[in-house]
């Protein structure tokens, strides 16, 4: 088929990516020049494991072209699909600017029969106004939209979009998720056919649901600490009964990144809008909020005063895999450490999140090795359970740091391995009473 994916962000690329490997004809449209001359370089303005290779290789193959012209992507494709981001605003209104930008351009297309399909994560009834919208400021144009959530996770986008778990389709039509259902036939994936608000409720609803687990295990965590029991062993027998699942599960210091707290506070504002009280909802955001100041709390706790004591910090970007900064625990972390007066030293493998995070804070030395990010340093807290991290050799550390601590912020080490070696291990729910 024919696709015109616009907006090159992270799911428009690694959408057109994917569906260029499939051996449709896709034009991506990408509005900033900038953008579109590094793509044109076959340079993916972020990191995404396997994503410039696949992007390099369906360019040579004819099969993914890229645009700066919205009137010339969208002519002769049998599918229109809008990527662009609909981040939150301050209240958790979803920010719908772009999209109606998009739809403005749309609209002033030449007169024609079009498919639109929405893929941006939008609050229900937006495809429903987008559709009505096109349908009466296009004039001798008829418009169908359809709504195509995305689910993929960052670091692993690629195997999520080709293996995804299940694609929505919210269509008004039968013809319309037809359509969609061929485009994807290829994938042989499970497709459920819904209306178009289902559709985009069922996304926000996945993601809330997500955030929950997360917030569950964190309070279970705090109840495991007093108890003396461990959250980690707790979760892995949760896991094992089928109906609970073992995925989410990792209690520690709370959800971060592009998606998850912007998709929660947007369902709980969206609630707002229509009267309603969501007491879970509020508590998954509220728990997230305290799980982010646990670390440096408890640091404080320790030392009873932390007032120009080195801090190493192990990880910067939101989860491992990416350099993706987007509401990660590690800028409240290193804020409020920074505001304690602490000397923070900032370990990621990923420059672009070390850069970031440079830009943020004047104050803070970035490494890009775990040892020289701990040389004195009073603690260690670990923020991203980066894999390299987990061959740490301890005995090597204990000689480096000043002061032989580890606060283990995403549960990640065996505790005692670390002990062995002289370190004092504290873990988020692990049984230690005493924080
Ligand atoms: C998420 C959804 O998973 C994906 O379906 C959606 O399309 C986009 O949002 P992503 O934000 O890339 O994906 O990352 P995800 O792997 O979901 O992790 C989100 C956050 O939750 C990370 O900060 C991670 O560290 C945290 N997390 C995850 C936990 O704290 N505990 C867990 O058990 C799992």
């Amino acid at each position: 088929m024919r696709v015109c994916v616009i907006g090159a962000g992270y799911v428009g690329l690694v959408t057109a990516a994917v569906l260029a490997d499939l051996g449709n004809d896709v034009v991506t449209v990408e509005a900033n020049r900038e953008t579109l001359l590094k793509l044109e370089l076959n340079s993916i303005p972020f990191y995404e494991a396997g994503l410039e290779d696949m992007v390099r290789r369906t360019r040579k193959a004819g099969l993914l072209r890229f645009t700066v012209d919205i009137e010339s992507g969208v002519c002769d494709t049998d599918i229109v699909m809008i990527t662009v981001g609909t981040p939150a605003s301050e209240d958790g209104r979803c920010d719908l600017r772009a999209l109606e930008a998009v739809a403005a351009s749309l609209a002033a297309l030449p007169p024609g029969e079009y498919f639109a399909v929405i893929k941006s994560t939008v609050p229900a009834g937006t495809a429903d106004w987008l559709e009505d919208y096109l349908n009466q400021a296009a004039e001798g144009s008829s418009w169908e939209v359809v709504s195509n959530p995305e689910f993929l996770r960052q670091g692993s986008a690629i195997r999520d979009a080709v293996e995804a778990d299940r694609i929505i389709i919210g269509a008004a039509s039968e013809k319309a998720a037809r359509t969609l259902q061929e485009l994807y036939k290829p994938l042989n994936r499970t497709v459920l056919v819904t209306d178009r608000r289902s559709a985009e409720m069922i996304k926000y609803a996945s993601n809330s649901f997500l955030a929950a687990k997360i917030s569950f295990i964190n309070e279970i965590a705090v109840i495991c600490e007093k108890t003396g029991a461990d959250v980690t062993k707790v979760a892995e027998g949760m896991a094992l009964d089928r109906r609970i699942g073992g995925a989410f599960l990792g209690a520690g210091i709370g959800f971060g990144g592009s998606c998850l707290p912007k998709d929660l506070a947007c369902l709980i504002h969206t609630a707002k809008q229509h009267d309603l009280r969501v007491p879970l909802l509020e508590s998954v955001k509220e728990i997230n909020d305290r799980q982010v100041k646990i670390l440096p709390e408890r640091l404080a706790h320790i030392y009873g005063e932390v007032s120009g004591k080195t801090v190493c910090v192990w990880g910067l970007a939101y989860k491992p895999g990416t350099d993706d900064l987007r509401d990660a625990p590690s800028i409240r972390i290193i804020d409020d450490l920074i505001k304690r007066n602490c000397v923070v030293k900032a370990f990621d493998p990923m420059l672009v999140a070390r850069n970031k995070i440079a830009a943020m804070f004047a104050k803070i030395e970035t490494y890009a090795d775990p040892y020289e990010a701990a040389k004195d340093a009073a603690a260690i807290l670990l923020v991203t359970e980066w894999g390299l991290l987990r061959e740490v050799d301890w005995v090597k550390l204990r000689d480096i740091v000043n002061v032989p601590l580890i606060l283990d912020g995403r549960n990640t080490f065996a505790p005692h391995e670390v002990e062995k070696a002289g370190f004092t291990y504290i873990g988020i729910g692990r049984g230690c009473s005493a924080y």
